[in-house]
This record gives structure tokens, C-alpha cells and sequence, in this order.
């Protein structure tokens, strides 16, 4: 059976002291119940990421980068590597968050680079991929996820791609309130299933997980998890709150 996976993603939210009260928090809530079925992934900015793994060294969850560059050292101001990532002993890393393409202007051939260097250190992308508003009206929202998918994921052999973790994004529904029905998100799922089946047959497509991102919170998780091609979620705002939080990890 495939993984299922609840990921918080903090974004460029709390200071440390709260960054460090908030992962003890969940760290201590995940140690009360028994999780089988579902792994914990925790992405806080990266100067918290020391903290958060040696957090987790002794608890019940993994910690994720938001981003990386496509490099192991070298003359990039400001970037942070896959080899020091993995140093820290960070397990998955976001990578295609749709804040990244619009803010940062990281192209599909960029992020395919982000993807090969993760992996070669064996990190585990969470690739995001989903439309804007404009293109589901048009009606063109199945090509963009394709397009996404094709020119920065689909390069890979099949064990790489193998260890890729998808989160489907709705751009219109990230931090908006307004979240994809699970109909909407059930469709699309099985749509990027079907992708993966036609690139890399069957067994890669029940393997992979597809998680789904935008406004998802701790009263809509139960029912957009329980969809059949929805593996879990990639959550924002209701991963900076415990409580929130782990209603959500226990929805799974
Ligand atoms: P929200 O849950 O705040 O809508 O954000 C989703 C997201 O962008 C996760 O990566």
C-alpha cells in the first residue's frame, strides 16, 4: 500500500522560540498515539532546520526543506545545498511551490535540476505542481499539471521517479480559504495517477503518493483524504498550530 503523508509546510512564518515550542509541541502529541499508516513531515524555514532535526532524531517525524539549489557548494550568495541538507539529515524538501514560480521565477527546467540534485543525495522531493485561476476557467488546468509534471519530473528513470512525492497545489486555493472540492481534487489525482501509468506503467502509478495543498484544514482533511487517489495533504496555515495540526495528521 502506498504512503500516505501530512507535510507542514511553515513557510516563512515564527521566531525560533516559537519555531522550537511548536515542533516539541507536535513532537510530544505524536508520541500519545500510534501512527501506522501515515508519516509526519515538518517543513520549517531553513535556519530552524538543525533545530527541527535534532528534534526529530528522537521523535515521530521527518523533517523537509522549503527549498534548495541545484548545487553541491559554490559562488551562490544566499543558497543553501543539497549536501548540506542532507548533512542535517533532511529527509524530503518542497520543491515547484507555486510562491517559488511566481515570486522567484523558477522555471520547469530549474526545478527539474532541484529535483535531480535532491534525489542524488537522496532527499525526497515534494514536487508541487497545479493552475492558477485563470487557466482551471479556461479550462486548461489538466494541461498545466501535465506540462508541469512532464518538464521537470518525468525526465527521470523509473526508480527515481519512484521516490518523488507529488503535491497537487491549486494555486487558487492556497491560503485563499476557498479549498478544491474533493471532487476537483479526486479528478485531478486521478488524472496525474494516469499521467505516471502512461510514463511509467501501473506499479509506479498505485506506488506513488500524491498529496493535495491549498487550504486544507483540520474540518475539510477528513473528506479530501478519504478520496481514493488522495494520499495526504500539504498543509500551510493549519500546520502552524498543533492542535490543528495533528487533527489534520489524524484524518489520514
Ligand atoms: P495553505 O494551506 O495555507 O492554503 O497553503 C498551502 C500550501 O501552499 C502548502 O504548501
Amino acid at each position: 500500500m502506498r504512503k500516505k503523508i501530512v507535510a507542514g509546510n511553515w513557510k516563512m512564518n515564527k521566531g525560533f522560540s516559537e519555531a522550537e515550542d511548536l515542533i516539541t509541541e507536535i513532537a510530544d502529541a505524536l508520541e500519545e498515539v500510534e501512527l501506522t499508516r501515515v508519516d509526519v513531515v515538518i517543513c520549517p524555514p531553513a535556519l530552524y532546520l538543525e533545530m527541527a532535526t535534532d528534534i526529530a532524531e528522537e521523535s515521530n517525524f521527518s523533517v523537509g526543506a522549503q527549498n534548495v539549489y541545484p548545487a553541491d557548494s559554490g559562488a551562490f550568495t544566499g543558497e543553501v545545498s543539497p549536501t548540506m541538507l542532507a548533512d542535517l539529515d533532511v529527509e524530503y524538501c518542497i520543491v515547484g511551490h507555486s510562491e517559488r514560480r511566481k515570486y522567484f521565477g523558477e522555471s520547469h527546467e530549474f526545478l527539474a535540476q532541484k529535483v535531480d540534485a535532491l534525489l542524488a543525495h537522496d532527499i525526497i522531493p515534494i514536487f508541487c505542481c497545479g493552475e492558477v485561476l485563470p487557466e482551471r476557467e479556461a479550462g486548461i488546468h489538466f494541461e498545466v499539471v501535465k506540462r508541469q509534471l512532464e518538464e521537470s519530473l518525468f525526465h527521470l528513470p523509473e526508480d527515481d521517479f519512484r521516490a518523488v512525492v507529488i503535491a497537487y497545489e491549486p494555486v487558487w486555493a492556497i491560503g485563499t480559504g476557498v479549498t478544491a472540492t474533493k471532487e476537483q481534487a479526486q479528478e485531478m489525482h486521478s488524472y496525474i495517477r494516469t499521467l505516471v501509468l502512461k510514463r511509467y506503467g501501473s506499479e509506479a502509478a498505485n506506488e506513488i503518493t500524491i498529496l493535495y495543498g491549498g487550504s486544507c484544514n483540520a474540518k475539510n482533511a477528513k473528506e479530501l483524504f478519504s478520496m481514493p487517489d488522495v494520499d495526504g495533504g500539504l498543509i500551510g496555515g493549519a500546520s502552524l498550530k498543533s492542535d490543528e495540526f495533528m487533527a489534520i495528521v489524524l484524518s489520514a
